[in-house]
Protein backbone atom coordinates (compact mmCIF):
# COMPACT_ATOMS: atom_id res chain seq x y z
CA UNK A 1 0.00 0.00 0.00
CA UNK A 2 1.17 3.51 -1.35
CA UNK A 3 -0.38 5.51 1.74
CA UNK A 4 -2.30 4.24 4.81
CA UNK A 5 -3.87 6.74 7.04
CA UNK A 6 -4.69 5.67 10.48
CA UNK A 7 -7.03 7.42 13.12
CA UNK A 8 -5.62 10.74 12.31
CA UNK A 9 -6.43 13.34 14.74
CA UNK A 10 -6.10 16.93 14.32
CA UNK A 11 -7.56 20.05 16.47
CA UNK A 12 -7.33 23.86 16.72
CA UNK A 13 -7.77 25.75 19.65
CA UNK A 14 -10.67 28.26 19.01
CA UNK A 15 -12.87 30.90 20.60
CA UNK A 16 -15.30 28.51 21.46
CA UNK A 17 -13.40 25.73 22.56
CA UNK A 18 -11.38 22.96 20.44
CA UNK A 19 -12.11 22.54 16.93
CA UNK A 20 -11.31 18.92 15.96
CA UNK A 21 -10.72 19.43 12.22
CA UNK A 22 -9.76 15.99 11.56
CA UNK A 23 -11.32 13.43 13.83
CA UNK A 24 -10.23 9.46 13.16
CA UNK A 25 -9.52 9.84 9.52
CA UNK A 26 -8.78 6.25 8.39
CA UNK A 27 -8.25 5.71 4.54
CA UNK A 28 -5.37 3.77 1.72
CA UNK A 29 -4.14 5.15 -1.44
CA UNK A 30 -2.65 2.37 -3.87
CA UNK A 31 -0.18 2.89 -6.18
CA UNK A 32 -1.58 3.97 -9.39
CA UNK A 33 -4.87 4.86 -8.08
CA UNK A 34 -7.56 7.57 -8.02
CA UNK A 35 -8.91 8.55 -4.74
CA UNK A 36 -11.64 11.00 -4.59
CA UNK A 37 -12.07 12.72 -1.56
CA UNK A 38 -15.85 14.39 -1.28
CA UNK A 39 -16.89 16.73 1.11
CA UNK A 40 -18.51 19.64 2.61
CA UNK A 41 -16.72 22.71 3.30
CA UNK A 42 -15.55 22.99 6.60
CA UNK A 43 -15.56 19.14 6.98
CA UNK A 44 -11.53 18.57 7.33
CA UNK A 45 -10.59 17.71 3.65
CA UNK A 46 -7.54 20.34 3.50
CA UNK A 47 -6.22 19.68 6.70
CA UNK A 48 -5.86 15.98 6.52
CA UNK A 49 -4.31 17.03 2.97
CA UNK A 50 -2.26 19.37 4.69
CA UNK A 51 -1.46 16.85 7.67
CA UNK A 52 -0.36 14.06 5.60
CA UNK A 53 2.16 16.42 2.93
CA UNK A 54 3.67 17.80 6.57
CA UNK A 55 2.51 21.29 5.74
CA UNK A 56 0.37 22.12 8.27
CA UNK A 57 1.48 24.90 10.37
CA UNK A 58 1.57 23.68 14.12
CA UNK A 59 0.72 26.00 16.14
CA UNK A 60 -2.62 26.51 15.24
CA UNK A 61 -2.80 23.52 14.45
CA UNK A 62 -2.51 20.36 16.66
CA UNK A 63 -1.88 16.48 15.48
CA UNK A 64 -3.08 14.63 18.62
CA UNK A 65 -3.42 11.08 17.25
CA UNK A 66 -3.08 8.37 14.34
CA UNK A 67 -0.22 7.28 11.55
CA UNK A 68 -0.02 8.11 8.06
CA UNK A 69 2.22 5.20 6.93
CA UNK A 70 3.58 6.01 3.63
CA UNK A 71 5.47 2.98 1.60
CA UNK A 72 4.57 1.76 5.47
CA UNK A 73 7.10 4.23 6.97
CA UNK A 74 5.16 6.35 9.68
CA UNK A 75 5.59 10.12 8.56
CA UNK A 76 4.67 11.30 11.97
CA UNK A 77 7.71 9.88 13.43
CA UNK A 78 10.78 11.69 10.99
CA UNK A 79 12.60 14.55 11.31
CA UNK A 80 12.05 17.75 9.68
CA UNK A 81 14.75 16.89 7.23
CA UNK A 82 13.42 13.30 6.10
CA UNK A 83 9.69 14.73 5.29
CA UNK A 84 11.30 17.54 3.77
CA UNK A 85 13.64 15.43 1.13
CA UNK A 86 10.22 12.98 0.70
CA UNK A 87 7.82 16.03 -0.24
CA UNK A 88 8.40 17.01 -3.76
CA UNK A 89 10.67 13.52 -4.89
CA UNK A 90 8.25 11.32 -3.57
CA UNK A 91 4.85 13.08 -2.84
CA UNK A 92 3.58 16.42 -3.76
CA UNK A 93 1.00 19.05 -3.66
CA UNK A 94 -1.48 21.01 -6.29
CA UNK A 95 -3.36 23.60 -4.92
CA UNK A 96 -6.63 25.54 -5.59
CA UNK A 97 -4.84 28.77 -6.51
CA UNK A 98 -2.19 28.73 -8.61
CA UNK A 99 -1.30 32.24 -8.37
CA UNK A 100 -0.69 32.55 -4.47
CA UNK A 101 1.39 28.67 -4.53
CA UNK A 102 3.68 30.09 -7.13
CA UNK A 103 6.61 33.00 -6.75
CA UNK A 104 5.50 35.77 -8.54
CA UNK A 105 8.94 37.36 -8.74
CA UNK A 106 10.50 34.17 -10.18
CA UNK A 107 10.22 33.01 -14.26
CA UNK A 108 8.08 29.83 -14.73
CA UNK A 109 11.19 28.62 -15.83
CA UNK A 110 13.85 29.21 -12.94
CA UNK A 111 11.02 27.63 -10.66
CA UNK A 112 10.41 24.37 -12.82
CA UNK A 113 14.27 24.16 -13.08
CA UNK A 114 14.84 24.57 -9.18
CA UNK A 115 12.99 21.48 -8.75
CA UNK A 116 16.03 19.17 -10.67
CA UNK A 117 18.53 21.54 -9.24
CA UNK A 118 17.77 21.50 -5.59
CA UNK A 119 16.48 17.65 -5.58
CA UNK A 120 18.42 16.21 -8.30
CA UNK A 121 21.78 18.59 -8.40
CA UNK A 122 21.05 19.30 -12.25
CA UNK A 123 23.25 21.91 -13.67
CA UNK A 124 21.27 24.98 -14.26
CA UNK A 125 21.23 25.05 -18.07
CA UNK A 126 20.04 21.27 -18.00
CA UNK A 127 17.63 22.39 -15.94
CA UNK A 128 16.20 25.13 -18.11
CA UNK A 129 16.16 21.92 -20.81
CA UNK A 130 13.80 20.04 -18.34
CA UNK A 131 11.67 22.97 -17.83
CA UNK A 132 10.76 23.19 -21.58
CA UNK A 133 10.40 19.59 -21.83
CA UNK A 134 7.69 19.68 -18.52
CA UNK A 135 5.99 22.63 -19.77
CA UNK A 136 5.50 20.92 -23.31
CA UNK A 137 4.42 18.29 -21.44
CA UNK A 138 1.23 20.16 -20.01
CA UNK A 139 0.90 21.39 -22.98
CA UNK A 140 1.70 24.91 -22.89
CA UNK A 141 2.02 26.22 -26.21
CA UNK A 142 5.40 27.84 -27.32
CA UNK A 143 6.99 26.35 -23.91
CA UNK A 144 10.36 27.17 -25.32
CA UNK A 145 9.72 30.88 -25.20
CA UNK A 146 7.52 30.94 -22.46
CA UNK A 147 9.88 29.46 -19.92
CA UNK A 148 10.46 33.19 -19.03
CA UNK A 149 7.64 34.32 -18.18
CA UNK A 150 6.48 34.74 -15.26
CA UNK A 151 3.47 33.80 -13.21
CA UNK A 152 0.94 36.63 -13.71
CA UNK A 153 1.73 36.25 -17.51
CA UNK A 154 0.02 32.85 -17.94
CA UNK A 155 -3.81 32.28 -17.95
CA UNK A 156 -5.29 30.92 -14.88
CA UNK A 157 -5.82 27.55 -16.78
CA UNK A 158 -2.27 27.60 -17.81
CA UNK A 159 -0.76 28.73 -14.52
CA UNK A 160 -2.82 25.67 -13.15
CA UNK A 161 -1.03 23.20 -15.65
CA UNK A 162 2.30 24.90 -14.41
CA UNK A 163 1.60 24.02 -11.33
CA UNK A 164 0.83 20.40 -12.02
CA UNK A 165 4.29 20.49 -13.93
CA UNK A 166 5.98 21.54 -10.75
CA UNK A 167 4.31 18.87 -8.98
CA UNK A 168 5.37 16.01 -11.46
CA UNK A 169 8.79 17.29 -12.01
CA UNK A 170 10.53 14.32 -10.03
CA UNK A 171 7.92 11.89 -10.73
CA UNK A 172 6.10 11.95 -7.57
CA UNK A 173 4.57 8.46 -6.34
CA UNK A 174 1.92 10.20 -4.79
CA UNK A 175 0.23 13.93 -5.73
CA UNK A 176 -2.84 15.04 -3.55
CA UNK A 177 -4.56 17.93 -5.92
CA UNK A 178 -7.06 20.12 -3.33
CA UNK A 179 -9.95 21.48 -5.46
CA UNK A 180 -7.47 21.73 -8.82
CA UNK A 181 -9.76 23.15 -10.81
CA UNK A 182 -12.16 24.69 -8.70
CA UNK A 183 -10.90 28.65 -9.60
CA UNK A 184 -11.17 28.02 -13.05
CA UNK A 185 -14.04 28.58 -15.54
CA UNK A 186 -16.31 25.53 -16.38
CA UNK A 187 -14.44 24.55 -20.08
CA UNK A 188 -11.34 25.29 -18.84
CA UNK A 189 -11.88 22.58 -15.63
CA UNK A 190 -12.83 19.77 -17.64
CA UNK A 191 -9.45 20.52 -20.09
CA UNK A 192 -7.39 20.72 -16.66
CA UNK A 193 -9.11 17.72 -15.03
CA UNK A 194 -8.37 15.67 -18.49
CA UNK A 195 -4.94 16.49 -18.37
CA UNK A 196 -4.44 14.90 -14.75
CA UNK A 197 -6.18 12.34 -15.51
CA UNK A 198 -4.09 10.87 -18.11
CA UNK A 199 -0.77 12.18 -16.36
CA UNK A 200 -2.00 10.40 -13.63
CA UNK A 201 -2.13 6.73 -16.00
CA UNK A 202 1.09 7.80 -17.71
CA UNK A 203 3.38 8.34 -14.52
CA UNK A 204 0.88 5.77 -12.49
CA UNK A 205 0.94 7.81 -9.43
CA UNK A 206 -1.38 7.37 -6.27
CA UNK A 207 -3.96 10.54 -7.04
CA UNK A 208 -5.53 12.12 -4.07
CA UNK A 209 -8.19 14.07 -5.73
CA UNK A 210 -9.89 16.72 -3.55
CA UNK A 211 -13.11 18.35 -4.24
CA UNK A 212 -16.88 19.37 -3.61
CA UNK A 213 -17.77 18.30 -7.01
CA UNK A 214 -19.58 15.06 -7.43
CA UNK A 215 -20.07 15.38 -11.07
CA UNK A 216 -16.16 15.70 -11.96
CA UNK A 217 -15.19 12.89 -10.32
CA UNK A 218 -17.43 10.02 -11.60
CA UNK A 219 -14.84 9.57 -15.00
CA UNK A 220 -11.27 10.20 -13.10
CA UNK A 221 -11.82 8.48 -9.77
CA UNK A 222 -11.12 4.55 -9.29
CA UNK A 223 -12.86 4.94 -5.22
CA UNK A 224 -14.77 7.63 -3.60
CA UNK A 225 -13.86 8.57 0.05
CA UNK A 226 -16.70 10.88 1.80
CA UNK A 227 -15.83 13.31 4.57
CA UNK A 228 -18.36 14.56 7.18
CA UNK A 229 -17.19 16.59 10.26
CA UNK A 230 -13.90 15.19 10.68
CA UNK A 231 -14.27 11.79 9.50
CA UNK A 232 -14.61 9.35 6.34
CA UNK A 233 -18.20 8.13 6.32
CA UNK A 234 -18.01 5.77 3.50
CA UNK A 235 -15.71 4.84 1.40
CA UNK A 236 -15.88 2.43 -1.70
CA UNK A 237 -15.30 2.08 -5.39
CA UNK A 238 -17.04 4.85 -7.42
CA UNK A 239 -19.22 2.32 -9.20
CA UNK A 240 -20.50 0.61 -6.36
CA UNK A 241 -21.01 3.89 -4.88
CA UNK A 242 -22.82 5.09 -7.36
CA UNK A 243 -25.13 2.59 -7.95
CA UNK A 244 -25.79 1.89 -4.62
CA UNK A 245 -24.55 4.30 -1.44
CA UNK A 246 -24.03 2.37 1.89
CA UNK A 247 -24.20 6.07 3.92
CA UNK A 248 -27.22 7.97 4.21
CA UNK A 249 -24.93 10.93 3.86
CA UNK A 250 -23.95 9.78 0.48
CA UNK A 251 -27.39 9.09 -0.68
CA UNK A 252 -27.84 12.48 -0.07
CA UNK A 253 -25.20 13.95 -1.91
CA UNK A 254 -26.21 11.90 -4.79
CA UNK A 255 -29.43 13.01 -4.62
CA UNK A 256 -28.29 16.61 -4.52
CA UNK A 257 -27.06 16.13 -8.24
CA UNK A 258 -29.27 17.97 -11.18
CA UNK A 259 -29.87 15.05 -13.28
CA UNK A 260 -31.84 15.61 -16.67
CA UNK A 261 -34.34 12.87 -16.39
CA UNK A 262 -36.03 14.91 -13.29
CA UNK A 263 -36.28 18.05 -14.90
CA UNK A 264 -38.67 19.95 -13.06
CA UNK A 265 -38.88 17.75 -9.92
CA UNK A 266 -37.50 19.37 -6.84
CA UNK A 267 -33.88 18.34 -5.56
CA UNK A 268 -32.97 16.91 -2.63
CA UNK A 269 -30.99 18.62 -0.47
CA UNK A 270 -29.96 17.34 3.03
CA UNK A 271 -31.55 19.16 5.30
CA UNK A 272 -29.94 21.63 7.97
CA UNK A 273 -25.64 22.63 8.05
CA UNK A 274 -22.59 20.79 9.24
CA UNK A 275 -21.83 20.91 12.57
CA UNK A 276 -19.90 23.21 14.32
CA UNK A 277 -16.51 21.54 14.96
CA UNK A 278 -16.20 22.60 18.30
CA UNK A 279 -19.59 21.19 19.11
CA UNK A 280 -19.46 17.57 17.33
CA UNK A 281 -22.91 15.88 17.95
CA UNK A 282 -22.63 12.70 20.17
CA UNK A 283 -23.17 8.79 19.01
CA UNK A 284 -22.99 9.57 15.08
CA UNK A 285 -21.77 13.04 13.75
CA UNK A 286 -24.96 13.44 11.33
CA UNK A 287 -27.56 12.34 13.40
CA UNK A 288 -29.47 15.63 13.89
CA UNK A 289 -29.80 15.89 9.64
CA UNK A 290 -30.26 11.66 9.49
CA UNK A 291 -33.75 10.90 7.92
CA UNK A 292 -32.40 7.52 9.06
CA UNK A 293 -31.65 8.12 12.57
CA UNK A 294 -32.97 6.07 15.67
CA UNK A 295 -31.96 6.23 19.51
CA UNK A 296 -29.14 4.26 18.98
CA UNK A 297 -27.48 6.91 16.48
CA UNK A 298 -27.50 9.44 19.00
CA UNK A 299 -25.60 7.50 21.97
CA UNK A 300 -22.97 5.46 19.89
CA UNK A 301 -20.31 6.56 17.36
CA UNK A 302 -20.69 4.13 14.14
CA UNK A 303 -17.43 2.24 13.79
CA UNK A 304 -16.15 2.23 10.00
CA UNK A 305 -17.92 -1.29 9.43
CA UNK A 306 -17.30 -3.42 6.61
CA UNK A 307 -19.03 -3.46 4.01
CA UNK A 308 -17.14 -5.59 1.64
CA UNK A 309 -13.50 -5.68 1.22
CA UNK A 310 -12.78 -2.71 -0.56
CA UNK A 311 -15.84 -0.93 0.64
CA UNK A 312 -16.44 0.68 4.13
CA UNK A 313 -19.53 2.91 6.11
CA UNK A 314 -19.77 4.61 9.11
CA UNK A 315 -23.51 3.76 9.90
CA UNK A 316 -24.74 1.50 11.70
CA UNK A 317 -28.00 0.94 9.42
CA UNK A 318 -25.31 0.45 6.12
CA UNK A 319 -27.16 -2.76 5.15
CA UNK A 320 -30.65 -1.09 5.12
CA UNK A 321 -29.08 2.16 3.21
CA UNK A 322 -27.61 -0.15 0.87
CA UNK A 323 -31.06 -1.97 0.04
CA UNK A 324 -32.58 1.77 -0.76
N1 LIG B 1 -5.57 27.75 10.43
C1 LIG B 1 -6.66 27.34 11.08
N2 LIG B 1 -6.97 27.85 12.30
C2 LIG B 1 -8.05 27.45 12.99
N3 LIG B 1 -8.92 26.51 12.53
C3 LIG B 1 -8.69 25.98 11.34
C4 LIG B 1 -7.55 26.37 10.54
N4 LIG B 1 -7.57 25.65 9.39
C5 LIG B 1 -8.68 24.87 9.46
N5 LIG B 1 -9.34 25.06 10.63
C6 LIG B 1 -10.56 24.35 11.06
O1 LIG B 1 -10.63 23.13 10.38
C7 LIG B 1 -11.90 23.00 9.72
C8 LIG B 1 -11.73 22.19 8.47
O2 LIG B 1 -11.04 22.96 7.51
P1 LIG B 1 -10.64 22.43 6.07
O3 LIG B 1 -9.91 23.55 5.45
O4 LIG B 1 -9.92 21.15 6.20
O5 LIG B 1 -12.04 22.19 5.37
P2 LIG B 1 -12.31 21.69 3.88
O6 LIG B 1 -13.04 20.40 3.99
O7 LIG B 1 -11.04 21.70 3.11
O8 LIG B 1 -13.32 22.81 3.36
P3 LIG B 1 -13.38 23.55 1.92
O9 LIG B 1 -14.25 22.68 1.04
O10 LIG B 1 -14.06 24.84 2.25
O11 LIG B 1 -12.00 23.74 1.41
C9 LIG B 1 -12.35 24.43 9.53
O12 LIG B 1 -13.75 24.52 9.49
C10 LIG B 1 -11.82 25.11 10.77
O13 LIG B 1 -12.70 24.91 11.86
S1 LIG C 1 -25.58 5.84 12.10
FE1 LIG C 1 -27.72 6.53 12.27
S2 LIG C 1 -27.63 8.78 12.13
FE2 LIG C 1 -25.68 7.97 11.43
S3 LIG C 1 -25.89 7.86 9.24
FE3 LIG C 1 -26.45 5.85 10.04
S4 LIG C 1 -28.67 5.92 10.36
FE4 LIG C 1 -27.97 8.02 10.08
MG1 LIG D 1 -10.34 22.84 1.53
Amino acid sequence: MLLEVRDLRVEFRARDGVAHAVNGVTCQVDAGETLAVLGESGSGKSVTAQTVMGILDTPPGRITGGEILFRGQDLLKLKEDERRRIRGAEMAMIFQDALSALNPVLTVGDQLGEMFVVHLGTSRKDARARAVELMDRVRIPAAAQRVRDYPHQFSGGMRQRIMIAMALALEPALVIADEPTTALDVTVQAQVMDLLAELQREYRMGLVLITHDLGVVADVADRIAVMYAGRIVESAPVHDLYKAPAHPYTRGLLDSIPRLDLKGRELYAIKGLPPSLTRIPPGCAFHPRCPMARDVCRTDPPPLYEVDEQRGSACHFWRECLDG
